[in-house]
Parts: structure tokens; C-alpha cells; sequence
């Protein structure tokens, strides 16, 4: 059977920058390391005032189809991710392909379009519908156009606004793929959750704490689904874990429940008995409380052995250095933090062909997926054609008050008017350009 699955990435970043310890935490009269130590984040993207979830999507596509010298009929599918949808009806990926027919030859006529929600699962559940469609052979020699696209807003003073972002990552789905091929196995942890939603509103109501016991609740459940299809699983059995990642400290809390499950009954778990005990099996302890505890003083304590910081170091840090630097981008996440990990390998001179990555997908609501991937022999060029530094280096800082702007530039319920202040200049992009008559975002190209 063909192999399938992620041939190229591109990101496209929102083009301001948020200094998270210089400059939000001082305006929130907040310690600066509860966002370096604490979150583990420095800076979020914000999208300039001309941008939005479509721009920011068609820019990453087109960026992306240029590079791989791609055209729209190569392209038989759109399928666009976003939990910032500013259309109850017409899909997201309907306005990106307009954008992108403005500027090619040919159109989209011949492409199906969707749009998803669910945060980075439902990037995640785009990429399975593009492997599937390919497999089933109903794709007619074409790929596919994956794209993850959001404004992470919070309202202004919830806490969740140390954890905001703006960004799109758009990526090609093909045959014989240059990066990545994905397993059959899929593990999932799904129920209906309530901590963080959008019941028709822009910004978020989200309960933060519990939104962090639901996500580690739901992947955990995700990783024994897997396990019970996959079999036994082992820490070395894996280069690189991919996780959703609204902020890094969420990882750093998930990686620890994902090592302690990997170890488990193996080698590790034996070398580690002698130091830190034997991991606490349910069946040992007469209520559920007893036993929580016991298994939360067995994960402190291994987190504290070299031999975890150790993993951590080459496993999971990889995966963060981007989100360090731009924040959630909700659909996007678990998809940047693939493509860290592989950019850093490259970087580093790492050989990853072969490697094996466990991606483990998030969104609220809630649902976690897990899934292998292996690395292919073409991904270090392929990588590497991604300027990520540049991308980052672009950003134009902005102050808090600023900031306060652009918020409110792209808050629905405030009427900042059309004559816009932007804070950066629009080269060789797409741009919003105002509404239509039928209040419809319109968009254009800035050459
Ligand atoms: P908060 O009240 O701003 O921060 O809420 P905190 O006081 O809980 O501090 C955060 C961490 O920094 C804590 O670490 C503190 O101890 C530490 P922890 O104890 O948790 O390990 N800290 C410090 N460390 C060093 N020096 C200091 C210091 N001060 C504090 N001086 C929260 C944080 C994440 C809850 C908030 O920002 C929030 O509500 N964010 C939005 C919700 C969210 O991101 N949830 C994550 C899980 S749900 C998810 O991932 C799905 C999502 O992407 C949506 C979707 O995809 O659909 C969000």
C-alpha cells in the first residue's frame, strides 16, 4: 500500500509580537517568571490589525503551494481548522481558496471544502480525512491542503490572556510524503467537558484549572486506548512526543503523566525501583483518593531522576522553542510543535530518518488523539526549506498599550472604525480589506 501522510509545512505567524515578561506581566503588575518558569512563554504572536484567521491561513497555503511548486488542480481538498470562525455558515477554507484564486491561474472548482473544530485534534481529524481520502484512491493523483488557523484571544483580564497567540500552519497531504507517513493505531479519550467553550461568543469562558485537569485527564485515557491496540510501549521507542501545547508548563505536566505510563512494567521502571519505588497499581489501595496521591508523590519523584530530565531534555523539549515564542494557537499547536522538533533536529544535525514520533492531539470540549508517525528520508531537506527564524524575526514589537489596540481592533463588540492603525507593513500578502454588501470579510493581495 501507498504510504501517505505530511509532505510539506509552512507556517505563516501573526506579524506583532507580545513581550510576555517585559511587557504584559509589568502591565498586569504580575512576576515576569510565572511567564518564563511558570507558563515557560516569552512572547505571543498577535495578528497586525490587517490580518485574521483567513489572511494568516492564505498566506501560509500560498507560501507553502510556491515552494512546492503546487498549483490549485493539484489540490483536491481544503480543509481548514479554526476555533475563530467568523461565519456560522460560509467555511473558512471557501474565503481562503478565494483569496488564493486571485493570485493563480486556475481555481479550487474541483476541490472539496471543509472546516473543523476541535482545536489541534481537529487539524488532526483533517489530516485522517485527507489520509483516508487518498488511500480509499477517490483523490485523482491530487493532495491536499491542511490548514490550522486562530486569533487565541482571551478577554481582556482573564487569566488566559498569558496564554494568547495568532498564527496558521498550513500543510501538504500526499503520497510518498517527504516528512512524515502515520500509523494505522489511533488511541482517544473523549467526553463531554465544559471547562473551556465559545457558546457563541468570541472570547472563551474558560474554567483555567480545570481545563488543565480535563486535558490531562483525557490524554491519559488517550495513551491506554493506544496502548490497548499498540501494545506495550517503551520511552526509547519514541524520538520526539509531539503534545498540544496552549503553553509549555501544560506539557511539562502532561510529559510527566506520559513517561510514567510509558515506563511502566519495563526496564526503566525496574532501574528506577530501587531509588523512587515501584510505580502504585491501583489493585494496592483500598479507595481511589489513597491511590491519586500515592501516584502523584511517585511522579514528583521521578520527574526529580536524571534519567527523566534526561528524556525530557531530548523527547520534549525540541517540541517547545516555537510556542516559546508565539503562544497558543489552539488548531495549529500540536502541529507547530511537530514541526519544532523536526526544525530542531535539523538544526542540530540530528539523524531522525525512520524516527518514531507519538503525536498527541488536544482540543477542549473535550478530546485527546494519539497517533505514531515515522520520519521520512527526505525530511531534513523538506525541513529546512521552512525559514522559521525569519518568520519569528519579522514580528514587530508592540507595547501594552498597543497592544490594548490591536485587541480591540480585533474584538467583534468594539467599533474601532475602518481607518485602522497597523503596526507593521503588508508585503507581498494578503490583506482584510474591509466588508462587502453582504457583510462578508473581503480580502486582497498587497504585492
Ligand atoms: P494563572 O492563574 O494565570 O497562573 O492561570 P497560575 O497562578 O496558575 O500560574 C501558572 C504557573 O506558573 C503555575 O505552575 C504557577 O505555580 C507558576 P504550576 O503550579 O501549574 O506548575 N508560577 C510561577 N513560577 C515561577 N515563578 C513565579 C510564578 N508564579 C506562578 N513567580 C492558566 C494559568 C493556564 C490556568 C491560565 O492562563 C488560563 O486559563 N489559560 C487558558 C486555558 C488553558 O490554556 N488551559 C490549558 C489546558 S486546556 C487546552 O489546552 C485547550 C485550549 O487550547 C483550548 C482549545 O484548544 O480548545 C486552551
Amino acid at each position: 500500500m501507498t504510504d501517505v501522510g505530511i509532505d510539506a509545512i509552512e507556517i505563516w505567524t501573526g506579524k506583532l509580537r507580545l513581550d510576555l515578561p517585559g511587557t504584559l506581566a509589568p502591565a498586569k503588575g504580575e512576576d515576569p517568571e510565572k511567564y518564563t518558569k511558570g507558563l515557560g512563554l516569552f512572547a505571543s504572536s498577535l495578528p497586525d490589525t490587517y490580518e485574521d484567521i483567513v489572511t494568516m491561513g492564505a498566506n501560509a497555503a500560498h507560501r507553502l503551494m510556491e515552494r512546492e511548486d503546487v498549483v490549485p488542480a493539484d489540490i483536491g481538498r481544503i480543509d481548514v481548522a479554526t476555533e475563530s470562525a467568523f461565519d456560522n455558515s460560509k467555511p473558512v477554507s471557501t474565503y481562503i481558496a478565494g483569496c488564493l484564486e486571485q493570485i493563480y491561474d486556475g481555481d479550487f472548482r474541483h476541490a472539496n471544502k471543509g472546516e473543523r473544530k476541535f482545536a489541534c485534534v481537529s487539524g488532526t481529524q483533517a489530516i485522517d480525512d485527507a489520509y483516508n481520502w487518498i488511500r480509499a484512491g477517490r483523490h485523482r493523483g491530487r493532495s491536499a491542503l491542511v490548514i490550522a488557523t486562530d486569533t487565541a484571544l482571551y478577554e481582556r483580564g482573564d487569566a488566559g490572556e498569558a496564554t494568547q497567540g495568532g498564527g496558521a500552519i498550513a500543510m501538504l497531504i500526499a503520497e510518498n510524503p517527504k516528512l512524515m507517513t502515520l500509523s494505522q493505531a489511533q488511541g482517544f479519550g473523549s467526553m463531554d467537558e465544559t471547562d473551556f467553550l465559545k457558546p457563541n461568543q468570541q472570547f472563551p469562558s474558560v474554567d483555567g484549572k480545570r481545563s488543565i485537569q480535563v486535558y490531562l485527564a483525557r490524554m491519559r485515557e488517550a495513551i491506554e486506548d493506544f496502548e490497548g491496540q499498540n501494545g506495550e510501549m517503551h520511552p526509547e521507542d519514541y524520538a520526539h512526543i509531539p503534545f498540544h501545547t496552549p503553553f509549555p508548563g501544560m506539557v511539562r505536566k502532561a510529559a510527566a503523566l506520559g513517561y510514567r505510563r510509558l515506563i511502566r512494567d519495563t526496564d526503566v521502571e525496574e532501574a528506577l525501583a530501587n531509588k523512587i519505588g515501584p510505580q502504585p497499581r491501583p489493585e494496592a489501595f483500598a479507595d481511589t483518593e489513597e491511590y491519586r496521591e500515592a501516584l502523584s508523590e511517585y511522579t514528583e519523584a521521578l520527574t526529580s531522576t536524571d534519567r527523566y530530565t534526561t528524556w525530557y531534555e531530548e523527547v520534549i523539549e525540541p517540541t517547545l522553542w516555537i510556542s516559546r515564542e508565539v503562544g497558543n494557537w489552539y488548531t495549529g499547536s500540536v502541529h507547530v510543535a511537530r514541526a519544532s522538533a523536526l526544525l530542531d533536529g535539523a538544526a542540530n544535525g540530528r539523524d531522525l530518518t525512520d524516527a518514531r514520533f507519538l503525536v498527541a492531539s488536544y482540543g477542549s470540549g473535550a478530546q485527546a488523539e494519539i497517533h505514531e508517525e515515522a520520519v521520512q528520508p527526505g525530511w531534513k531537506r523538506e525541513i529546512q526549506k521552512l525559514p522559521i527564524e525569519d518568520h519569528l524575526e519579522r514580528r514587530s514589537d508592540i507595547d501594552f498599550e498597543e497592544y490594548e489596540l490591536v485587541h480591540d481592533a480585533h474584538n467583534h463588540d468594539v467599533d474601532t472604525g475602518t481607518d485602522l492603525r497597523t503596526f507593521s507593513v503588508p508585503e507581498h500578502e494578503f490583506v482584510f480589506d474591509g466588508w462587502g454588501p453582504m457583510n462578508e470579510r473581503q480580502y486582497r493581495f498587497v504585492t
